[in-house]
């Protein structure tokens, strides 16, 4: 099948062509997926960062947070979303408990996506101990994108989903984080539902990329959750979602005229029906000759 989209780049992006962009100043595009099929959607489309967001707790496996979401989930889905992407880089989210608890679990659980997924990369969420962790699989070799900001996992704790670094001292807390995952070996930092200032300020300062969500224009990069951009997810959109096509809305439709056609038995039609030799039709009927009429 043709690309329906003309693909700006041949080869894999690689990690040292990101602060590369971030020097030149060109936008990096991340977006979600969780299945083979949106992996490859995102390649054709020229997005450079894929991830496989803890946020398909939510979007494809229906809880109502990204705290359910297990190594084992993520980790099929991060294997279906490498075999569709091949030139975006594809980052796996770490879910919650998989890293928490101590450097050592978080280089085994790490290394399950990198191995098993596929992952070229992990994306932790928060700062504080998650530093630890950072350094731990940095100098294991793995390669880890942090998340600062809102953190979903721990949204609880942080007063529910809403938007972080809105006083002098989060935002300086925010920033001071941000710096230390850069210093702990992050290849880039998510800032999620940020004031846009504090998210300038974080880009300006740090030397590797920053992936906005929430944080406004001056961010390096921004990403979507897919269900989010597409019209998928019919669960409160937060401020930040720019909603680029209605999926839900024209899968609806196309279900409702399917069921329509079986319905009145106007599908299938003769295109889309298999023939047999007329011969052979003539044998396998004359068997039904003499038995009763057929309903
Ligand atoms: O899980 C996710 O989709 C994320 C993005 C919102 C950054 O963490």
């Amino acid at each position: 099948m043709a690309p329906r989209y003309a693909a700006p780049r041949e080869a894999k992006l690689t990690l040292p062509e990101l602060p590369e962009l971030k020097r030149q100043r060109r936008r990096i595009v991340m977006v979600t997926a969780y299945d083979a099929p949106s992996g490859r959607l995102a390649d054709e489309a020229g997005v450079d960062l894929v991830l496989v967001g803890d946020s398909a707790a939510m979007t494809v496996l229906g809880h109502d947070s990204t705290v359910p979401a297990t190594v084992e989930e993520l980790l099929v889905l991060t294997r279906a979303v490498t075999r569709g992407a091949r030139r975006p880089l594809v980052i796996a989210d770490m879910p919650f408990g998989s890293f928490q608890v101590s450097d050592e679990s978080a280089l085994e659980n790490a290394i399950r996506f990198v191995k098993e997924g596929g992952a070229d990369a992990v994306k932790l969420e928060g700062a504080g101990a998650t530093l630890s962790r950072v350094r731990a699989l940095v100098g294991a070799g793995i390669p880890v994108m942090g998340h600062v900001g809102l953190t979903p996992q721990s949204a609880t704790m942080l007063g529910g989903f809403r938007a972080q670094g809105r006083t002098a001292a989060k935002a300086d807390r925010l920033y001071a984080d941000a710096l230390a995952l850069e210093e702990a070996g992050c290849f880039a930092v998510v800032l999620e539902a940020v004031p846009a200032p504090v998210a300038a300020r974080v880009t300006d300062a740090l030397s590797v990329p920053t992936i906005g969500i929430g944080a406004g224009a001056d961010c390096d990069g921004q990403v979507l959750v897919w269900h989010d951009l597409l019209g998928l997810y019919d669960g409160p959109a937060p401020r930040f979602v720019k909603r680029y096509a209605d999926v839900g809305g024209e899968t609806v439709r196309a279900l409702r005229a399917y069921a329509a056609d079986v319905r009145e038995g106007s599908f299938p039609e003769e295109q889309h029906t298999y023939s047999m030799p007329e011969e052979e039709l003539a044998l396998f009927e004359a068997r039904f000759a003499a038995a009763a009429p057929r309903r």
